[in-house]
């Protein structure tokens, strides 16, 4: 079939909206019809180059093109064909993205930690998860890779049956673009993977899309103060409206409060989501957490940077400990569904999370506006 993406063709570059064609989905896959995409900081980093490993070491990590790539792996929308096989969604049925795939099979996935199946969303070669062919190519024939094996930028993709859950078809699409990304990774950020606790006092470093979550993950989760820090005021604003009992305007500005406020404790959590995270923000990242604290690594930092500021004697002698996380160590054939039930009783606030929606062709308007900080989310609504 034909139909319409975004792709960018390498780095520094702006997305381009161009006709592609679509293959009919083979086995374990599904086409869907994207409806919703959300406009994650993480496609940025393709454009930035910040998740893009250097060309040279290329050949060492058997990637022969990455370009051009559909971008877009926040997403949800309608199953619009299925492959054979495919026995977890049928035609007409509402999905949630996941840019993790969940086989159920792996050693991950049947323990509980879907997040890192085996499968791999990737990025980094072209080819379907399920066969390593293509489905997806330009007008002249050539060949398209997709952010993450979703492509949610364009208006259908296929995609593997493992990136897809069904969710409940009264739920507005938009918002359960939302959850497929930045709301569970930063609900999971804070609640599993920072395990916030009631009483506990929580920092949040850098509050988009996922930051926000993590504030009003840790809210739900019973924190008595949920410390927002950002830059920009508005965020700021947002954050107390999602949880926030205070903010401030950056880490430095953020410390001798968080001393006063704890009586010299310091925080339990440190939750760290700004759009890139920068090794030199280590030092006052881990500086904020006190005695046995725990520090979360959300934010993706520039792929080829290996040094960071951590102080190591404090790291030690104050039992703290630092953890990576990827999707907010959060099971998404379990959580999607249970983040959206929390949605539908009002616990959760999805729709305040969008300042903006835009047309597929607006989609450069919609980065720029993230990159210039004026939104929490910013939504394609593929029409
Ligand atoms: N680990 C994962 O599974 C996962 C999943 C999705 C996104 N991410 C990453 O999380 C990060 C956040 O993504 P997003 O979509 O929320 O981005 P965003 O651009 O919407 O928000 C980032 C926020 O960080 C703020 N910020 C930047 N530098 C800061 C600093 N030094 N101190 C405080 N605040 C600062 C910005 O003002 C902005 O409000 C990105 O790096 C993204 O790639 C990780
Ligand atoms: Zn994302
Ligand atoms: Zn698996």
């Amino acid at each position: 079939m034909r139909t319409r993406a975004a792709i960018i063709r390498g780095t520094g570059q702006d997305w381009e909206v161009v006709d592609i064609e679509v293959d009919d989905p083979k086995v374990g896959e599904v086409i869907v019809e994207w409806k919703a995409a959300g406009l994650c900081h993480s496609d940025e980093h393709m454009i930035t180059g910040d998740m893009v490993p250097p060309e040279e070491a290329w050949e060492m990590l058997g990637i022969d093109s990455m370009w051009p790539l559909i971008g877009g792996h926040e997403g949800a929308g309608v199953v619009a064909a299925v492959g054979p096989g495919v026995t977890s969604v049928a035609v007409g049925d509402h999905v949630s993205a996941s840019f993790v795939p969940s086989c159920g099979r792996c050693r991950y996935c049947s323990t509980g930690r879907q997040n890192l199946c085996d499968a791999g969303g990737g990025t980094f070669r072209k080819g379907m998860i399920t066969d390593e062919t293509s489905r997806h190519r330009l007008e002249d024939g050539t060949e398209l890779n997709m952010l993450a094996k979703l492509g949610t930028f364009a208006h259908h993709t296929c995609v593997a049956e493992s990136q897809v859950i069904k969710v409940d078809d009264d739920l507005p699409l938009e918002a359960v673009a939302l959850v497929s990304c930045g709301v569970a990774t930063g609900f999971g950020s804070a609640t599993e993977r920072g395990n916030v606790q009631p009483g506990d006092t929580v920092v949040v470093v850098g509050i988009g899309g996922i930051g926000m979550n993590a504030v009003q993950g840790a809210k739900i989760a019973g924190a008595r103060h949920v410390i927002a820090i950002d830059p920009i005021e508005f965020k700021r604003e947002q954050a107390m409206e999602f949880g926030a009992t205070h903010t401030f305007s950056s880490m430095e500005e953020a410390f001798p409060q968080v001393q006063e406020m704890t009586w010299g404790h310091m925080a339990d959590k440190v939750i760290l989501t700004p759009g890139v995270l920068y090794g030199d923000m280590m030092a006052l990242g881990t500086g904020l957490a006190g005695k046995g604290g725990t520090i979360v690594v959300t934010g993706v930092a520039p792929i080829t940077q290996t040094e960071s500021s951590v102080n190591l004697f404090e790291l030690a002698m104050w039992n703290k400990e630092i953890k990576g996380t990827i999707f907010g160590s959060l099971n998404p054939r379990a959580d999607i569904p249970r983040l959206l039930s929390m949605y539908r009783e009002g616990q959760l606030k999805l729709d305040e999370l969008i300042t903006k929606t835009y047309s597929l062709d607006e989609i450069n308007v919609g980065y720029q506006a993230m990159r210039d900080g004026e939104n929490i989310r910013g939504v394609i609504l593929h029409g």
